[in-house]
């Protein structure tokens, strides 16, 4: 068996000392290895100090694409969207739609409320009906002594909107909960939620212990956690579009009118609310618009990911987050998702780029990026099912994996133009576009493979 390769004291060594562990340790050509991780530095080291220092242990940088998406227009103001994501066709599909939609009216988005949620989890054993007796009592106090926490965001517009006691005893023995909402106006706010719900813990535990009517166990607690949830389903935003079925135009060339779209795109979206297979698939797409601007603003997008899917199932089945209908002449689309996103604090100001986002977004406030997020959402969506009832999605799909290919395989300008003409008919693989180079680059093999075909 090889000889573990464990290191202690990792964290300690220069960002030169932990790369040369790396390569030394765990690949068979390190120079080469060293040299390529260093070459994904920034040439700046100021600039690079920053991201080193955003995480742990950092060596070099994960570059992603930074696209834009231009021409959405939501409630009338137009916005240029910066989006950051690797799949091919997700940045086209998303601007086609929106220049499509820019031509029937634009998006619409409005808030539908912009609650957070935070909890103090703990075991307690005794005569329920005391707590709730004592409770009022113990909110104020928590009101009160949190309030030098509280102060800033309370002169925002923001701070702790109410407390509540829950009785969950009946799924785990001895468990209650204190349940917080929020209001943290332009920041996520999850530092400053934890941080009043870890001293809401603390004043907790003390009240209690001074309680006179309880008994001595009663008067004891076990502060299981404190930690806000990112199941925000009162942080919703809606985002949609309009149109009369006939200013839908025709699809596919011509070969699919407009009722005929909007009937197959309804029955899409039912498809995607009864059957969860397809409500994955489908949210997946909502979710690879709105990742790429959550990416791109510098928020967090395991939350947003991890919110929307509970949301996606929040009666008791996973269900499609958009909507489709068409009514008295008129189709309607739409989608509701809970974001709880920042635009002041954390990454959003640390992060060069990310900055330069909010700045070519117009610096927006919370509740308006909320708004641009789920109408990029929207408007993935919508090209993603559009294409999937019209054409199929592999037609652009395939484009791009091809100039993907022949970008790899360094093909000239006038390799790509053939190419381009010669897959137009035809099923791309690495395989088949490497071919087709190779006997573009031998022409004597040419002839041969021409006979063969
Ligand atoms: C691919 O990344 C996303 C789609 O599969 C979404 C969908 O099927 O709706 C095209």
């Amino acid at each position: 068996m090889d000889k573990p390769k464990l290191v202690s004291g990792f964290s300690k060594l220069s960002k030169r000392g932990k790369i040369r562990w790396l390569v030394e340790n765990f690949f068979s050509n390190p120079e080469e290895v060293a040299r390529e991780l260093k070459s994904f530095w920034y040439g700046d080291p100021q600039k690079q100090k920053i991201f080193d220092e955003f995480s742990e242990n950092t060596i070099t940088n994960f570059y992603l694409p930074y696209g834009i998406m231009p021409n959405v227009v939501i409630n009338e103001k137009a916005y240029c969207v910066p989006m950051v994501i690797e799949e091919s066709s997700v940045v086209a599909a998303a601007s086609s739609a929106a220049k499509y939609w820019q031509e029937r009216g634009g998006f619409k988005a409005e808030i539908l409320s912009t609650k957070k949620i935070g909890q103090v989890h703990f075991d307690w054993k005794g005569d329920a009906i005391k707590l709730h007796q004592v409770f009022l009592a113990l909110k104020e106090r928590i009101f009160e002594e949190t309030s030098h926490i509280t102060c800033n965001m309370r002169k925002r517009g923001g701070g702790v909107l109410d407390i509540q006691l829950l009785d969950m005893s009946h799924l785990e023995e001895n468990y209650f909960q204190l349940q917080f909402t929020f209001e943290t106006c332009d920041s996520m706010g999850a530092n400053f939620i934890n941080s009043v719900l870890e001293e809401s813990a603390r004043i907790l535990k003390i009240f209690l212990s001074e309680q006179p009517h309880f008994t001595e166990q009663e008067r004891d607690v076990t502060i299981i956690m404190a930690i806000l949830s990112n199941y925000t389903p009162e942080c919703l935003v809606r985002a949609s579009v309009e149109c009369p079925v006939e200013a839908l135009g025709t699809f596919d060339e011509g070969r699919m009118s407009a009722e005929t779209f909007a009937e197959k795109f309804v029955k899409a979206l039912r498809i995607a609310y009864v059957d969860k297979y397809r409500a994955t698939t489908h949210n997946k797409g909502i979710f690879n618009g709105i990742d790429a601007v959550v990416l791109a603003t510098g928020n967090d997008f395991r939350a947003i990911e991890a919110c929307g899917h509970t949301y996606a199932s929040r009666d008791g089945q996973y269900r499609s987050l958009s909507y489709a209908e068409v009514k008295d002449g008129i189709f309607r689309f739409w989608l509701d998702i809970p974001l709880a996103l920042g635009t002041v604090g954390g990454l959003t100001t640390l992060h060069p780029l990310a900055r330069r986002s909010l700045e070519m977004l117009g610096n927006p406030s919370a509740t308006e990026l909320m708004q641009i997020i789920a109408t990029v959402g929207l408007a993935q969506n919508f090209a993603a099912v559009k294409s999937l009832v019209t054409t199929g999605i592999q037609k652009g799909h395939m484009k791009m994996h091809l100039m993907n290919i022949l970008n790899h395989l360094e093909a000239t300008e006038k390799e790509v133009k053939e190419a381009l003409v010669y897959f137009a008919d035809k099923i791309v693989s690495f395989t088949a576009v490497r071919e087709f180079l190779n006997l573009q680059r031998a022409p004597q093999t040419q002839a041969a493979w021409v006979a063969k075909k």
